[in-house]
């Protein structure tokens, strides 16, 4: 159940927490799934997610009374939308309806519990958001100390979001892409389990995303599954999802995977325009869309390889786009997700303007995050109100709304 293998030599290695990355090729390490049953079953309908789909999973069991109910999110038919592109069968994966209200919560799931498994009293995380507040969130709850480094100048938001858990909170001033590296090798020294966003346990939890979007649709894979993309670990969970489907003889074909990130910070699309061989460092441009720009992807390369070898695609948006797309999807569905996740709508529209998805495919969008941690991007957005006095306000209304 602990060995791990590196995508791009195959060598194998046993689980080693300080180690997570494979010396040769500096590539991550994931979960080697010939450790796993040959025919995964799914359990009970309202079991706990990771204890449904526990088959699939490295884990000998799932402690629900640790969690805090994340996962089983709906997969919601959007009907409005689907009308105005002409995709009928569009479906949004709502991944905010967890309990920190991102998808983070489904890899801090599974990684926070097996940490304490392993008898770690102190686990950490690098993260510039979302995965700050899960980590510290479950950490909280599993009674860990937990350590959470943020970029120095980290918004209000993200340090109330993460604090309010009462994890150590630091702010590093320096390369914070480096960090995350140095923060294993600092774990090693001080007994403290880092768990960032390519962890093979967090990679692990993202499985059961794209395995319940199985389940949802009546045990058929999508056509289409769009993603934001950053560091390229939710990527990589939600394709090994359909991989071991596939291995388990459950999927006539492959869904096209499409992962999207941000034109200011798109170094996975560039190579993969480029007909690259690896993906290169760009420089960080300015965006809102902060919680998907890396310029150097940790799973950057895992990504390259699973698309190039699944016939995925990777696209940029703008800015401009992923706010029309994350007002689109409020206006038109009731759904407020951050502008990131507002990237995946903004993909889909653009691969439907190349007339590369039709009437017939079932599309799936990943709705990474909810909107309502994230409203920085959009004060300078705010939608006027009419001012009304008291007395006038039946009068006022008949002119607004007829
Ligand atoms: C809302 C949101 N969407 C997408 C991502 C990208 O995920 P990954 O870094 O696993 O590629 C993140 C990462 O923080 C996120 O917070
Ligand atoms: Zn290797």
């Amino acid at each position: 159940m602990d060995r791990l293998r590196c995508l791009f030599c195959d060598r194998t290695f046993s689980f080693d927490p300080f180690s997570l990355f494979c010396p040769d090729c500096r590539e991550p390490l994931l979960f080697d799934p010939a450790a796993l049953p040959e025919k995964p079953k799914v359990r009970g309908g309202c079991a706990p997610a990771v204890e449904r789909y526990l088959d699939f999973l490295p884990l000998t069991e799932y402690r629900a009374d640790l969690g805090l109910g994340e996962g089983n999110t709906p997969l919601l038919a959007l009907h409005a939308l689907g009308e105005d592109l002409g995709i009928p069968l569009l479906f949004a994966k709502d991944e905010s309806r967890n309990p920190t209200g991102s998808f983070k919560d489904r890899g801090s799931a599974v990684a926070v519990p097996h940490a304490a498994t392993l008898g770690f009293g102190r686990i950490g995380t690098v993260s510039t958001g979302n995965m700050a507040g899960s980590t510290a969130a479950y950490g909280a709850r599993l009674g860990l100390k937990t350590v959470v480094v943020l970029k120095e100048g980290a918004p209000s938001s993200a340090v109330l979001s993460a604090g309010i858990y009462g994890p150590t909170l630091v702010t590093i001033r320096g390369d914070y892409g480096r960090l995350f590296h140095e923060s294993l090798e600092v774990g090693r020294v001080l007994g403290i389990y880092f768990m960032n966003s390519v962890d093979p346990f967090r990679i692990e939890g993202y499985k059961v995303t794209g395995l319940e979007i199985f389940s949802q649709l009546g045990d058929r894979a999508p056509r289409f599954v769009l993603v934001p993309v950053s560091s390229g670990g939710h990527f990589v969970g939600l394709m090994r999802a359909f991989e071991a489907l596939e291995r388990a003889g459950r999927l006539p074909r492959f869904p096209t995977f499409v992962g999207v990130q941000p034109a200011a910070c798109a170094p996975i699309v560039r190579a993969f325009e480029s007909g690259l061989p690896k993906v290169e460092r760009v420089p960080l441009g300015s965006t809102i869309a902060h919680a998907i720009s890396t310029p150097a992807p940790p799973a950057g390369n895992a990504v390259l390889e699973l698309v190039r070898k699944k016939d995925g695609l990777m696209l940029s948006v703008s800015d401009e786009e992923m706010l029309e797309a994350q007002r689109t999807l409020a206006v038109r569905e009731g759904l407020f997700c951050q502008p990131e996740s507002g990237a995946a709508l903004a993909g889909l529209k653009r691969l439907a303007a190349q007339g590369g998805v039709g009437p017939d495919d079932t599309a799936v969008l990943v709705l990474t995050g909810g909107g309502l941690k994230a409203t920085a991007a959009l004060q300078s957005r705010l939608p006027a109100a009419h001012e009304v006095r008291l007395e006038e306000l039946g009068l006022r209304l008949r002119s607004l709304v007829g």
